[in-house]
Order: C-alpha cells, then structure tokens, then sequence
C-alpha cells in the first residue's frame, strides 16, 4: 500500500534512492567495470554499432534525451532520440548495424511497441530497457536491461524516470568500454560516481520543504515556463510535463539559448520561471551563457526559481527562489535536478486540488496508437 504516505506519487518519490541503488546492482564489478552480460548483445556486435536510435514516450522520451548526450559524448557513435509515435511513419533509415533502444516503464505502450516491431523488419537490433519483467517490449526485443524501480502505481512517473536514466547512463558506458574510446578514465570515473549518486539523490530528497512551500506560493498562478540546456534542457521539459499533467496547468520547458528565438515574447511580471543551471566546473560555458539568461529574464519581471549546484554562487544575484543540488559530473546532473521538479509539481497539485496519483484523462500505460 502507500505506506504512510498520502499518495503513490510521494512513496515513489521517496524510493527513488533505492530504485536507483537497485538499477545499479551487480552491474558494477569490484574493479569498478561494467558487467552487462545479461544485455544479450555480443561485445563484438556492440563494436560494430554504427548508430543509436532511441525510440519512447512522454517521460521515457525525455530519458532518451539525455540519454543521446551520454551516448555521444562517451561513444563518439551518432544517437538519434525520436518520439516512438512519430518514428515508423517517417521511413526511417535503419538497418543490421543500427542499435534501437526502446524506453518504456511499463513495457505495454503501443506506440513504442510499433516503433521497435518496425527497427526489428529494418534488421536492427532492439534493446529494451523496461521495468516490468515480462512485459511486451522486453519480449519481443532482442535483447532487455530492466530497471528495478519496483511497482509504479501513479500515473505520473518518477522513480521509473531516475531508473531509465541510470540503465541509460549503463548502456552509454558500457558501450564506451567495450569500444574503448579516447573517454576511458572518464568513463571509470563516471561509473564510480554513478555508484554514489543513490546518497546524493537520498540528499536533495532532504531538502524539499523550501519547494514545497514555494509550489503552495504559486497554486494561483496560470503559467510556469522551464528553461535548461545542454542535458538541462530534457530535465526543464520533463518537468513542463509534470506540471501538466498534476497541476493542470500551462507549463512549457525551452532549451534556454532558444530564449530570445521566440519564446522570451512571453516573460511578463512575476511569471514563474524556473531554471536548470548546469555544473559550473563541467561545460563552464553553458553555464555563463544560462546565468546571463536568468539575468535577461530577470530583468524583464521573471520570477526566478533556479535549481543550481551547491557552491554555484554566481546565479544568487539573480535568483528569487535558489533550490541546490549537489554537484554531480554534468552529464548526471538530470538524477539530482529532476527530483525538485516531481516535489514541486507533486505539491502544486495537491494545493490544487486535483487527484495527485489519478491525474484527469490519463492511464497509466497506453496500450492504444
Ligand atoms: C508521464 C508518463 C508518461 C509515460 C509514457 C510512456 O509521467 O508517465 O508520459 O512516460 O506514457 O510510458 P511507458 O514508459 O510505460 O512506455
């Protein structure tokens, strides 16, 4: 049952520490490699992949974002990240050498479904990475790495979410081993702080009570916009679509750098902003360029709530509402950053009103196109 808390949602939230922690389990050897062997997919099939394509939906959409950035970055291996219901009706150039990773929690949504049965007629090879043993997607891939988030009961996900990104952050590393790229020490260090990062997620957790009281301060409120960048920007959009879907309300995730391309038009006198900043130390660049971002808006009547890391001291001036998180390696920042944003939509949904596990209209999986 719910265990003492209110709702499914706050339980899920809560467990993610563990969730985390058990993805991890036995993946990671006592020499600190990875040992995926359970992934059915030789090393020299892995070294003959000459692209990614990660196909899923809604929030296992948006771990397959930031999923292409590791991907890249630790591959060097082209990564395509596409919406499973757009993907089979473009015609997609796929074949034998192409590595298709299907996303999904509950390993039943259709969409993500026909989108893996068509990588599979184009002769790729599928890899599932699905939480519910015996599902589906893991059936009918060629291959599965489960999360091992335990039962999620409320529609809105979140402690799957953190699980799709650690088992997506495993196969970016993993790939990066078996292929030994120029990113090696990199990648052993990475796998180690991967191995804390369940304490660290266990931290920001502690810390909620200022988000939550921030998200009752805003229940009148008709818009939030999130503005992030770099892997930032699917944890701003990721979560937009919390909001959307518990609070009812208008919430819209950008890339920040596309701020003045548009979207800036919107920022009128205490509208709610909230910003991702990434890691100071990693791509310093981005960061500078997002501080001078929550300036601009800031000095257009934004309401700023930045979420930066512990020590970042060059957003302070410009921040109404500071949420920290502990520093992490860049490309890790989503599992730290994204747990505030469930808290906060979490919160404003229940000072709405509205039903926080059954959000109106929606299903927990989706087993229609
Ligand atoms: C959002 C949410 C949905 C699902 C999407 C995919 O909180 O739960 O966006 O992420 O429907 O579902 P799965 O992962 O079961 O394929």
């Amino acid at each position: 049952e719910k265990g003492g808390y209110d709702y499914f949602m706050l339980k899920e939230i809560a467990e993610q520490p563990k969730a985390v922690a058990d993805t991890l389990l036995g993946r990671i050897d006592a020499a600190g490699s990875l040992t995926l062997d359970e992934v059915r997919i030789s090393p020299s099939e892995l070294r003959e992949v000459d692209k990614v394509v990660i196909v899923a939906c809604g929030t296992a959409f948006h771990a397959g974002m930031i999923a292409k950035y590791a991907i890249e970055h630790w591959t060097r291996i082209p990564c395509e990240v596409e919406l499973a219901s757009e993907f089979r009706y473009r015609d997609p150039i796929l074949d034998g050498r192409s590595l298709v990773i299907a996303i999904s929690q509950s390993g039943e949504t259709m969409d993500t479904l026909m989108a893996l049965r068509h990588a599979r007629e184009q002769g790729s090879k599928v890899l599932a990475i699905c939480n519910t043993n015996g599902s589906t997607i893991p059936r009918e891939s060629d291959a599965v790495l489960y999360t091992h988030a335990g039962p999620e009961v409320a529609v809105a996900s979140t402690k799957a979410f953190l699980t799709q990104l650690v088992a997506c952050y495993l196969v970016a590393l993993y790939l990066g081993q078996v292929r030994g790229t120029k990113w090696g020490d990199e990648i052993r260090a990475v796998i180690r702080d991967l191995s804390q990062i369940s304490g660290e997620v266990e931290r920001v957790l502690e810390t909620m009570e200022p988000v939550r009281s921030l998200a009752r301060s805003l229940a009148t409120k008709n818009t939030v916009l999130f503005l992030g960048r770099h892997v930032g920007y699917p944890v701003a959009l990721e979560g937009a679509l919390k909001l959307k879907e518990l609070a009812y309300m208008h919430a819209e995730g950008f890339a920040a750098g596309e701020l003045k391309h548009g979207p800036i038009a919107l920022i009128e006198e205490d509208l709610p902003v909230v910003v991702v900043v990434p890691s100071p130390r990693g791509r310093s660049v981005i960061h500078d360029k997002i501080v001078s971002n929550i300036q601009e808006i800031r000095a257009r009547g934004a309401r700023t709530i930045v979420i930066a890391e512990e020590g970042d001291e060059a957003v302070v001036p410009y921040a109404d509402h500071l949420i920290r998180i502990p520093a992490t390696p860049t490309l890790l920042q989503p599992l730290v950053a994204s747990v505030p944003l469930q808290v906060f939509a979490c919160e404003l949904a229940t000072a709405r009103g509205n039903e926080v596990d059954q959000p109106r209209n929606l299903a927990k999986s989706v087993t229609v196109e």
